[in-house]
Parts: structure tokens; C-alpha cells; sequence
């Protein structure tokens, strides 16, 4: 009977398949996709997405490279926080050299869920993946804390503020000693009636006279113990704000003058601020809160050595100090002079706040600043002044939308003191020159070979990073979101950094297969060392290796690969019920949890693979082979009952009285199987 000869292929083993086991074609892209303009002019939105069968929490921007250079393709991953009107899914995302999806998660919380600032960074030793979460509703900062994640991608640490405070989102930096620095915001009673009045008749005036402070910690990991806090009011005049007070300054509504968005501690010591609305980096004694000197802003202390090109930034974000051997061929540092420090500085240069324009350049741009001061322990001794080397480069006439306003604020904040000098090393300018209202920031990528570094820049407000040559020619130019987003918020992302970065997931790797039966999807989220995919074969749902046999390897391509099943597999009578898939690595080995759960076809994929062969190829499987498969199953079952029952019936009639079956009376029962 069929049923025997239809079991005998279901005994033959997948195994005998394994010689036959093909290696499909493999796809690796050697650059990234090809610049879409369509993609870039709003075509398909303002962030236009690519999903996946296999992660549908998961979303991949259209990365959108409009330059890009081999030498943007350092070993280093991207690392950015997508967020906006745009996205219902904000979070944390890695994304590969081409801009490809490697990790994304949205961690739900009730403001949305949108992440801030993530980056790489190492604790005793160990590299974590840190970010801000929290509520981000007030307007350009947030209370919340910060996560720290292990490379299985678990939350392994959550960094609070101390003294009751809540962590703001713009910068949480683990030192060499352990400690972490953090920004913070708070509302505090502060007279601001120097900036408007007050109408007390006015429900929305009553409470007047409030202010969001700054402040800036440093605590102990591990304890949570505070090490030092400085507050911007202590210190810095309010009334030395750019920012216009608006309608605000009541405790509903306090005003936001400084605007902290960024703090580092050097060597000595000593704290970095950067502070938006003061357009000013404050250098802070970190013993006792003193500030040694302000750079830019009205309280400036630093002399322009760069026509005005030097102390002009505005709205500025993330300011770091650099080693002086940074560019070793770049830049050589003045000869040294005692009694005077002589440091760079980088910041990102907004130019712009809240779409306010007439302050700061018509452009953002990556800023290096030389900067020279008296050295505070030898400064009473009186060494004699430094001496500048010549500029070896014209810095053009600066670009202002309004330079009388500009030119009268240079001429203002001036230094007078010649000791403290101010001069511009490099710009770095988007070949779009694009103008960030806010957010964004400025990374100097690691040093190799006594080469010059590359410098990224992350546009905050507008989906754009661009990767410059120190020398400032732009290398990669990419859009994760349409141009027709810029300074409206769809699609922003804090900052944007490049990282190495090892991930080991302890999930498996997703797999999906499709309806059609012809193919096998596989992605696996945060995995970043999966080179090859393989696809594996057996007739048993089997947790013994050897009844596992290879059916095709594929090199990974992008987040979700999709691997063929072939079709001398998909055609053959013993086609084999159950799939699984396996990573390897580049060296070929397998990588721990790097085997899929696995997949079955269902009992009519491995019966009946005859019928699958004689369809016409192109004709998809689901609409024609699925359906005249089950359809075929179903009748083939029918027909064994039927016949069963009908020679049951034939047996009973010889009896005597029948049985309780008979649901016709007649001399006997004549159907179809004796046809
Ligand atoms: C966007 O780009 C596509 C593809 O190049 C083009 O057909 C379309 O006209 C462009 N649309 C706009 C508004 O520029
Ligand atoms: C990460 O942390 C989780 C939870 O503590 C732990 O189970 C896991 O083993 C850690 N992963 C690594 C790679 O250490
Ligand atoms: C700021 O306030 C101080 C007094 O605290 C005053 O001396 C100074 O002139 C004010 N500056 C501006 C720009 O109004
Ligand atoms: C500049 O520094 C020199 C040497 O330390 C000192 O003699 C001089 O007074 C300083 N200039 C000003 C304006 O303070
Ligand atoms: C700032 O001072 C320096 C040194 O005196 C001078 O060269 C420069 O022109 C001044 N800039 C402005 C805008 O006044």
C-alpha cells in the first residue's frame, strides 16, 4: 500500500544529504548600499525604515551614505540614540560599518522610552554600553538615571545622582578611578525680575522668580558616595545667560539660563563644563568649586587670536580637552613656557538654539581650539608671556545671519589679558553645512600608527554624522534620516560615537521561515562577530549533534540574512522535516548560543515533496504548492478512513444482525475503493 512506500522516504536520513550540501551564493557588500535620493528627499518620510521577519521590535534607518571612503572602515561600530516624532520605537542602536543594523532595544518606560547618549565605556577594567533613560518631557534636558550594560547586553548597573537629585540626561562619564561624573537639573528660588516683570493679576505669573539650576557630581560607582557636586549659581552670573527668558521664570516654568551639557575631569583635577546658554566652557577647580577661567561667553577671560573665529561658537555641546600630541603632524604645539599651560580644547559649535539663528556661525561645525593660560600654581610668579607661533592658516571673514549683533558680542567678551589666548587649530564643516539647533557632539577617533586621528561628528537634532580627515576633507557623509527632517525634531539622535565593540547575546539567534517554504530568514540581535550562517538539516527534532547535517552556508549580510533553501533539498523525497541554523565566526568557529531554535516544516513538507517538484518554479509555493499539498492530504486521509471503514462495513455484513454502523441498507456497500 502508498502508506508504506510514503514512510520508507520519511526513513531515509537527511544525512545522505550532507555531500550534497551546496554552498549558495554569498552576498557581501564591499561599500555600503548606493546613495537613494529619494530616501534622502523625504520620498518615503521623514525616517524611512527597513523591518525584519525575524525582529519586529526591531527597525533599521535607511542609512544613507552620500560619501563614503574605505577609510571610514576602522573596525569601529556606530553608536547612536534614534529618537523623534518619528520613531514609536526610540532606543539604544548599533549599526556596522555600512550602516546595517547590528543591536537595537527600545526599553519601555512611560515618556517613551527614548535613550541618550551611548556610548562604550570601560569600568574596572571591563567595557559596558552605558546610557540615560528617564523622563526627557522638559524641554532639552531630563531627570532619570543611567544604565550600564554588560556585553550579554543585560542591564547590569543602574547609576543614580546623589543627594536626591535625579540624573540629567547629557552626560554620564566613567573616570579612570572609577568614579562617574554626571549633570543634573533642578528648580531652585532665584530673583530673575533683571530679565522681565511679573504681572501678579496673572494666573501664569503667580510663583515667579525660579530658575533651572545646574549641577554637576561626581560620584562613586560602586557606593553611590558623592565626591563632589558644583552648582552653575554658586559661581557663574545668571545675568551672563544669551538666553531669552521668554514667558518663563516661574516655578512652573523656570527660566533655563546655563544649561549644562557636558563635564570632564582632567589630570590635575580639575572639571570642564560646557554650557549651552551661557555660550561659554567653564574650567572649574575641583577642590574648591573655584572657576580658574571661562572660555567664550560674557565672562570670558581669553584674548581671540583668530580674527574673532575663535571665541564666536555658540549653543555648544560636548567640549573635551586633548593631549597636544593629538595631530602629531597637524599640529605642533608652541615651544614650552613656564609659568603658561597650553592645552586643546574641542567642542561642537551649534550656531543655532531652538531655530534661533542669529548668534554663532550660518554652519555647526567640529571645533579645536588652542587655548593659553597663565598656569595657576606658578602664576604669581611672574614668568614671562608666551609666544605665539605665526597662524599658518587665514581664517575667511566668518559667515554671521547677523553679524552686527555678532560682531558687537566679540568686541564685548574680547579678553584684555594677553596672558590668555584663544586661537582655532581646525574646523571641521558637513559639506551641506549643516546647521543643529541642538544636541550633537564631536569625537576624535583613536590614534593609529602616528597618523593624525579621524574626527566624527554627530548632528544631534538632524539624523546626520559625517567623518572627517584631521585635515578636515570629509571622508563618510551619511543620513539616517530624510533632509527634509532637519531642525524639526522627527528624527534626532543626542550624540553619535564609534566604539569597538564585542557583542555576545545569550539568546539565540531569531529565525523565521517563509510561507512560501523556500527560504530561511536569520538575524540575531547584539551578536556582532557572526560571520557565516549555516543552515542544518535532520529528519528528527534532535538534540544530538550528529543528527545534524550542513544544507548550505551563507556569509552574514546585513542584520537579517536571508538563506535560500535549495532547491534540491526543497525536491527530493526524503526532504527533511526539521531546520535549524548555526553562526560562525570569521575564523569558522561556533559561537556560543549561536544555534537557532528549531524550525519545522510540518509533516506535509517531508511526505509529499513530489508534488512540490512538479509545480512551475515561478509560480509561488504558497499560493499553488501549499494549497494542492494540503489540499492532496486531506483527500489522501479521507480516503484511508473511508476505506477503512468501508471494509469494516464489508466484514460486519457477513456477521450476523450488522452492526451498529450501517447507515444503508442494501445487499452490500460498492464505493469508490472497489471501483
Ligand atoms: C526625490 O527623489 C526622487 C528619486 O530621485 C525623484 O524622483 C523625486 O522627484 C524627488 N522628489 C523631490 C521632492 O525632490
Ligand atoms: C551579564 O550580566 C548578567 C546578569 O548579571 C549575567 O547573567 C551575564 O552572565 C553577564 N554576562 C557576561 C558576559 O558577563
Ligand atoms: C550682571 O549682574 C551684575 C551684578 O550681579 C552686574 O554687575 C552686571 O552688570 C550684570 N551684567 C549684565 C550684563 O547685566
Ligand atoms: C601676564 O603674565 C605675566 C607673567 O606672569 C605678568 O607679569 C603680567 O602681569 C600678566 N599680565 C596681566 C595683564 O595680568
Ligand atoms: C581681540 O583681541 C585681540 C588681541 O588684542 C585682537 O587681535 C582681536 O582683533 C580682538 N577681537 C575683537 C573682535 O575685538
Amino acid at each position: 500500500m502508498n502508506i508504506i512506500l510514503l514512510l520508507s522516504w520519511h526513513l531515509a536520513t537527511c544525512l545522505h544529504r550532507a555531500a550534497a550540501a551546496s554552498s549558495a551564493k554569498d552576498i557581501v557588500p564591499t561599500s555600503p548600499a548606493p546613495y537613494n535620493e529619494a530616501v534622502d528627499n523625504g520620498t518615503y518620510g521623514y525616517y524611512p525604515i527597513r523591518t525584519f521577519a525575524t525582529a519586529n521590535d526591531v527597525a533599521q534607518p535607511q542609512t544613507n551614505f552620500l560619501q563614503w571612503s574605505e577609510k571610514c572602515d576602522d573596525g569601529l561600530l556606530y553608536f547612536l540614540t534614534p529618537r523623534g516624532w518619528s520613531l514609536p520605537k526610540p532606543g539604544p542602536m548599533i549599526l556596522d560599518k555600512y550602516g546595517d543594523l547590528l543591536w537595537a532595544h527600545h526599553y519601555e518606560n512611560k515618556y517613551g522610552g527614548q535613550a541618550y547618549d551611548f556610548k562604550v565605556q570601560e569600568y574596572k577594567g571591563e567595557r559596558y554600553l552605558t546610557f540615560w533613560l528617564g523622563d526627557d518631557r522638559v524641554r532639552g534636558h531630563g531627570s532619570g538615571s543611567y544604565y550600564m550594560l554588560n556585553s550579554s547586553y543585560d542591564i547590569v548597573r543602574k547609576v543614580k545622582a546623589a543627594n536626591g537629585l535625579s540624573a540629567d540626561l547629557h552626560e554620564f562619564l566613567i573616570t579612570k578611578e572609577g568614579t562617574a561624573l554626571m549633570t543634573m537639573y533642578q528648580v531652585i528660588p532665584h530673583d530673575v525680575t533683571e530679565f522681565r516683570e511679573f504681572d501678579p493679576e496673572k494666573e501664569e505669573d503667580k510663583d515667579p522668580n525660579y530658575i533651572w539650576d545646574c549641577l554637576f557630581q561626581e560620584i562613586d560607582i560602586e557606593t553611590g558616595d558623592l565626591i563632589f557636586e558644583w552648582r552653575a549659581s554658586e559661581h557663574v552670573p545668571v545675568n551672563s545667560t544669551f538666553h531669552d527668558i521668554g514667558p518663563g521664570g516661574t516655578k512652573n516654568d523656570a527660566f533655563d539660563w546655563f544649561h549644562i551639557n557636558s563635564i570632564e575631569k582632567d589630570e590635575l583635577g580639575n572639571y570642564l563644563v560646557s554650557a549651552r546658554y551661557v555660550h561659554s566652557l567653564t574650567y572649574v577647580n575641583g577642590k574648591t568649586g573655584e572657576i580658574i577661567w571661562t572660555l567664550g561667553g560674557n565672562t570670558n577671560d581669553f584674548m581671540d587670536l583668530s580674527g574673532e573665529f575663535a571665541l564666536n561658537f555658540a549653543w555648544q555641546h560636548d567640549a573635551r580637552f586633548l593631549p597636544l600630541d593629538t595631530f602629531p603632524n597637524m599640529y605642533t604645539p608652541p615651544d614650552r613656557k613656564p609659568g603658561f599651560t597650553t592645552r586643546l580644547v574641542t567642542m561642537f559649535d551649534n550656531a543655532a538654539e531652538d531655530q534661533h539663528y542669529q548668534y554663532g556661525l550660518t554652519y555647526s561645525r567640529g571645533l579645536v581650539l588652542e587655548i593659553t593660560y597663565p598656569t595657576q600654581e606658578t602664576f604669581a610668579k611672574g614668568a614671562s608671556g608666551p609666544t605665539y607661533n605665526d597662524l599658518t592658516r587665514r581664517f575667511e571673514e566668518p559667515e554671521y545671519t547677523d553679524s552686527v549683533l555678532n560682531h558687537r558680542k566679540m568686541v564685548e567678551i574680547n579678553g584684555t589679558d594677553p596672558n590668555y589666548t584663544a586661537r582655532v587649530i581646525k574646523s571641521f564643516v558637513s559639506p551641506d553645512r549643516v546647521r543643529s539647533s541642538s544636541q550633537g557632539s564631536m569625537q576624535i577617533l583613536p590614534q593609529t600608527g602616528g597618523k593624525d586621528p579621524k574626527v566624527l561628528i554627530g548632528y544631534g537634532l538632524n539624523a546626520v554624522w559625517t567623518e572627517f580627515e584631521a585635515d578636515g576633507s570629509v571622508l563618510c557623509d551619511v543620513h539616517f534620516g530624510a533632509t527634509t527632517s532637519w531642525e524639526r525634531g522627527d528624527i534626532q539622535s543626542y550624540r553619535v560615537y564609534k566604539f569597538p565593540w564585542i557583542g555576545r547575546p545569550k539568546s539565540k539567534p531569531d529565525v523565521e521561515i517563509s510561507d512560501d517554504d523556500a527560504e530561511v530568514f536569520v538575524s540575531w540581535n547584539g551578536a556582532t562577530e557572526v560571520a557565516t550562517w549555516i543552515l542544518q538539516c535532520s529528519q528528527r527534532k534532535s538534540k544530538v549533534e550528529t543528527d545534524w547535517a550542513d544544507v548550505v552556508s551563507l556569509r552574514k549580510s546585513g542584520f537579517e540574512t536571508i538563506i535560500p533553501i535549495p532547491e534540491s533539498m526543497l525536491s527530493e523525497p526524503d526532504s527533511p522535516r526539521y531546520l535549524r541554523v548555526i553562526a560562525l565566526d570569521s575564523a569558522g568557529r561556533r559561537l556560543d548560543h549561536g544555534i537557532s531554535r528549531v524550525i519545522d516544516r510540518g509533516l506535509m513538507a517531508s511526505y509529499f515533496p513530489l508534488l512540490d517538484q512538479k509545480l512551475p518554479h515561478q509560480v509561488s509555493r504558497m499560493s499553488l504548492g501549499r494549497m494542492v499539498l494540503i489540499a492532496t492530504s486531506i483527500l489522501v486521509g479521507m480516503f484511508l478512513l473511508y476505506e477503512a471503514y468501508r471494509r469494516y462495513l464489508s466484514w460486519k455484513l457477513g456477521k450476523v444482525g450488522g452492526g451498529p454502523f450501517r447507515w444503508k441498507t442494501g445487499a452490500g456497500y460498492r464505493l469508490l475503493g472497489d471501483m
